[in-house]
C-alpha cells in the first residue's frame, strides 16, 4: 500500500488516505486498486465489523481524480474503462459486508465526493476549508465515479442535478441540509464520532444515508416518470439557453442521470462509463483540462523570468482614490484579511467609498459567504483619511486616482514622502503606460502597474504591468499579493493598452465596423454569443461606457495606427452624449433601475448607415471579430508584450471571457492550424484591407508547420 494505511481497533478498521509525496489526495488506477485491496484485506478478517476512511492531509479529504491521467486516455474508450473500473470499486465498497463511515474534513470533491457516496455514512466537518461538489463538468466531462447515479438517489434529482449541471461547492451546513451528509461535527471529534457511527452500523443500531424527506413538490416532481420527464425537460432547456450547445457535457450529464431512472442500475452506470467515455474525447474537455494546468502553473509562476527573488511580506496595503476601483480593491484585501489604509481628497469621499467596501461585503454576508462575525472583522480592516497619515509603514500602495497623468504624479510625488523606501507604488491605470507613471519617481525600480478588471470582487484577472525598470523583487511581491487577493495573475510588459484592452480593441472595432455596414446591433451580439462569448461587443461597449472604449480607442489607433482605428459608429453615439449602462442611454434601452432591455432602435439615426440594415454571411459574422483579436494577440507574444501563449490564453479568458471551451486564442491557433488561421486573414484582409493582415509569427508559423502548445502530453 502507498496512499492507504490501515489500523484495526476495537472491531473498527481506520483506512487512512494520505499520497505520499502530493500536497493532496487524489484518485487514480492505482489509488482504485488500492482501494480493492484494502477491502478484500478487511472484509477476510473476521475481526472486523466496520471501517471509517478518513484523510491524512490536513485539510484535505480527497480532491478529486489526478487530472495528468486524463491525458492519458488515448481514446473515449480508454475513458469509459477507467470509469466502469471506478464503478466495480465503489459498486464493492457499497455492498461491502464492512460498512464504511467516510470521515469528511476540507475538500470532497469528485470521485472523493463519489467515493463518500457509496458509503453507508458520511460525517463532515462544520469548517471552512470543508466543501463538497462535483467539479467534472468545469471539465467538460460527467462525473464518472457513480456520481450522476448515487447523487440523486441521496439528494433527490432536482437538488442533485443543480450540483452537476452548476459544479458549485457545497458547504458542510447545506451539505446537511440537502441529506448530502448525515451529520455535522466539529473537526476536533471528526474521528472519534465516526468511530462511534462506525460501531452503531456495526450493531445494526443505526442506518446511512437518512435522506431528508424532499419537500412537497419536489416529491410531486421527482415521484413519477411524468414528473420526471418535466423536470429533465427544463434543465435541458436552461442548459441550452446558458451555454448554446457549446459544452456537451451538461446535456451528457443529464442524459446519465436520466438513465438511471429508466433502467436497471446496470444500464444507469453504463451509461454514464460511456458519456464519460465521449466527453473525455471532446475538444471541449481537452481546452477545459488546458486551463486548469494552464491556471495551475501560473499559481507556481513568481512572475519573474529566471532566478526570482522572494516577494517581500506584505501585510497592510495603502489604496488611493476611494472610487469604484479603489473600493473594489479594498473590499478584496480585506476580505483576505489584509488591512487597508484608504485615502481620497474628501471625507464625503472616503465615506461612499466606505459604504461601497461595505456594500461588497454586505453581500457575501446576504449570500452566506460569510458570517455576521467575519463580516464585521473584514469592514473593520479598512481605515479611510483624507491624509498621508498612517501610511509610514505601508509596504505597498496601489493608486486608483482619476485617469490622469498629472493627478497620478501628484499623488506619487506626495506619497513617496511618507512612505518607507522599499514600498511598492502599483498603478491600476487601464490606458497610461507605467513608464510615464514611473517618470520623475524617486525610485522608478518600485513603481509597477496593477490592472484590475470591473467589477474588481467579480473579475478572476489581475494584469501585473512591469517596465524595464521595475526591480524582480517588486514584481515577486506584486505577482504575490494579487494571488492573496485571490486573482489569476499575469505578468506583462509595458505598452500602449497592455495585453487584455489591446486584444480587446480590435474585437470591439470588428463590431463596431459591421455597425457602420448597417448590422443590425442584436446580429453582432447574437454571432458572438453563439461563438462563446458571455456578452456581446455592443453590450460590452454599453456596459463599459462609452466613453470610456473612446478613449482607449483613441490612444490605441494613436500608438498602433488605422489597425486599431475605432469604428465611425462608436464615434458617432459617444458624439450624441450617450454614455451606456451609466448613462442609461446607449445601443441598448435602460430602465430607471439600469435593467437592460431590446436594442434601442433610436440610435441607428447616428450611425453612418442609418436605419438601413443589411445582412452579413454568417461566416464573416463568426469570424471577423474573433480573427482580429486572435491575430493582435500573436502580435503580442511576437513583441514580447506577454511572457507565453499560456498567459496570453489565460488573460483572454479570465480577463474578456473568450470562450473558455476554445482554451484562448493560441490554443485555437492550433485547433485550427495556424496555416488555416492565415489563409482566413488574408481572406478577410483582402475585404477590409489593412486590418487583418498576419501577423509575421504566425505566418512563419504556418510556414514552418509549428504549434504553440505541444500536440501531445501535458500541455504546459
Ligand atoms: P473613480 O472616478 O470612480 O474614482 C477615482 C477616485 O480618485 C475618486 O474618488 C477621486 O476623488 C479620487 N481622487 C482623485 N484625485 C485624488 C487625489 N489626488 N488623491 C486621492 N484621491 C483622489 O474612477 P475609477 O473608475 O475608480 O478609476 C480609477 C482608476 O482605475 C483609473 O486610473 C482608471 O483608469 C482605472 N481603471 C478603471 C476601470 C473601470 O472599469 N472603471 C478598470 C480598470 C482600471
Amino acid at each position: 500500500m502507498n496512499a492507504l494505511s490501515l489500523t484495526v481497533s476495537d472491531g473498527i478498521a481506520i483506512i487512512t488516505i494520505d499520497l505520499p509525496n502530493e500536497p493532496v489526495n487524489k484518485f487514480s488506477a492505482s489509488v482504485i486498486a488500492e482501494f480493492d485491496a484494502m477491502l478484500t484485506q478487511i472484509e477476510g478478517n473476521g475481526a472486523v465489523k466496520a471501517a471509517v476512511l478518513i484523510s491524512g492531509k490536513p485539510d484535505v479529504f480527497i480532491a478529486g481524480a489526478d487530472i495528468d491521467a486524463f491525458l492519458e486516455f488515448k481514446s473515449a474508450a480508454d475513458a469509459e474503462a477507467a470509469s466502469a473500473s471506478g464503478h466495480r470499486m465503489m459498486s464493492r465498497l457499497e455492498k461491502s459486508r464492512v460498512p464504511v463511515v467516510a470521515a469528511i474534513h476540507g475538500a470532497c470533491l469528485g470521485a472523493g465526493l463519489e467515493m463518500s457516496l457509496a458509503c453507508a455514512y458520511r460525517i463532515a466537518t462544520d469548517h471552512p476549508k470543508t466543501v463538497l461538489a462535483l467539479p467534472e463538468t468545469q471539465l467538460g466531462l460527467i462525473p464518472g465515479a457513480g456520481g450522476t447515479q448515487r447523487l440523486p438517489k441521496v439528494i433527490g434529482l432536482q437538488a442533485a442535478l443543480d450540483m452537476i449541471l452548476t459544479a458549485k461547492n457545497v458547504r458542510a451546513k447545506k451539505a446537511l441540509q440537502s441529506g448530502l451528509i448525515d451529520e455535522l461535527v466539529h473537526p476536533a471529534i471528526l474521528r472519534d464520532i465516526a468511530i462511534q457511527r462506525a460501531k452503531a452500523l456495526a450493531a445494526g443500531s443505526l442506518r446511512g444515508h437518512n435522506r431528508k424527506k424532499p419537500g412537497a413538490l419536489a416529491s410531486l416532481l421527482e415521484g413519477n416518470p411524468l414528473g420526471r420527464a418535466i423536470v429533465f425537460r427544463q434543465a435541458r432547456k436552461m442548459t441550452l439557453k446558458k451555454t448554446r450547445g457549446s459544452y456537451p457535457a451538461l446535456p451528457a450529464a443529464i442524459d446519465a442521470v436520466e438513465a438511471g431512472y429508466r433502467g436497471t442500475a446496470a444500464l444507469g452506470y453504463a451509461t454514464e462509463a460511456r458519456l464519460f467515455g465521449e466527453m473525455a474525447a471532446t475538444a471541449a474537455s481537452r481546452e477545459l483540462i488546458f486551463l486548469f494546468f494552464a491556471t495551475t502553473s501560473l499559481k507556481k509562476d513568481s512572475g519573474v523570468t529566471g532566478a526570482s527573488p522572494a516577494a517581500l511580506p506584505v501585510t497592510q496595503i495603502g489604496v488611493l482614490g476611494t472610487g469604484f476601483m479603489g473600493a473594489g480593491i479594498a473590499a478584496i484585501a480585506a476580505m483576505q484579511g489584509i488591512p487597508v489604509r484608504f485615502k481620497d481628497m474628501k471625507h464625503e469621499q472616503v465615506g461612499r467609498g466606505l459604504a461601497a467596501v461595505r456594500a461588497v461585503l454586505q453581500e457575501r454576508l446576504t449570500k452566506k459567504q460569510i458570517s455576521r462575525q467575519q463580516f464585521d472583522d473584514q469592514l473593520s480592516l479598512v481605515s479611510g483619511t483624507i491624509e498621508y497619515t498612517g501610511f509610514g509603514n505601508v509596504p505597498l500602495v496601489i493608486e486608483a486616482v482619476f485617469e490622469d497623468l498629472a493627478v497620478k504624479h501628484q499623488v506619487l510625488a506626495e506619497i513617496e514622502k511618507v512612505l518607507p523606501r522599499t514600498a511598492i507604488f502599483a498603478s491600476n491605470t487601464s490606458t497610461i503606460p507605467i513608464a510615464q507613471v514611473a517618470e520623475g519617481a524617486p525610485y522608478p525600480e518600485n513603481v509597477i502597474g496593477m490592472h484590475f478588471f470591473s467589477p474588481v470582487q467579480k473579475m478572476p484577472l489581475l494584469e501585473v504591468i512591469v517596465t524595464p525598470r521595475t526591480a524582480p523583487e517588486v514584481i515577486a511581491t506584486t505577482v504575490a499579493v494579487g494571488r492573496k487577493l485571490g486573482k489569476t495573475v499575469i505578468v506583462v510588459n509595458d505598452a500602449p493598452g497592455f495585453y487584455v484592452n489591446r486584444i480587446l480593441a480590435p474585437y470591439i472595432n470588428e463590431a463596431g465596423r459591421m455597425l457602420d455596414e448597417g448590422v443590425a446591433i442584436e446580429a453582432i451580439d447574437r454571432a458572438m454569443l453563439d461563438y462563446g462569448f458571455p456578452v456581446g461587443p455592443i453590450t460590452l461597449l454599453d456596459e463599459v461606457g462609452l466613453d470610456i472604449a473612446g478613449k482607449s480607442g483613441a490612444i490605441l489607433s494613436k500608438a498602433f495606427g488605422d489597425r486599431l482605428k475605432p469604428s465611425a459608429s462608436l464615434g458617432q453615439v459617444l458624439a450624441s452624449g450617450r454614455l451606456g449602462r451609466k448613462s442609461k442611454k446607449g445601443f441598448y434601452l435602460y430602465d430607471e433601475a439600469g435593467k437592460k432591455g431590446g436594442v434601442d432602435e433610436s440610435v441607428y439615426a447616428l450611425l453612418p448607415t442609418g436605419a438601413r440594415r443589411t445582412a452579413l454571411s454568417a461566416d464573416e459574422m463568426r469570424h471577423r471579430c474573433p480573427l482580429a483579436m486572435v491575430n493582435e494577440a500573436v502580435r503580442c507574444l511576437e513583441e514580447n508584450i506577454i511572457r507565453s501563449p499560456r498567459d496570453g490564453d489565460i488573460g483572454a479568458v479570465f480577463g474578456i471571457g473568450f470562450p473558455p471551451f476554445r482554451g484562448g486564442p493560441f490554443r485555437c491557433i492550433d485547433f485550427v492550424g495556424a496555416a488555416e488561421i492565415v489563409r482566413q486573414l488574408e481572406a478577410m484582409n483582402v475585404k477590409h484591407p489593412g486590418r487583418f493582415v498576419p501577423s509575421a509569427l504566425l505566418v512563419s508559423m504556418a510556414r514552418e508547420g509549428k504549434r504553440f502548445y505541444p500536440a501531445t502530453g501535458k500541455p504546459v
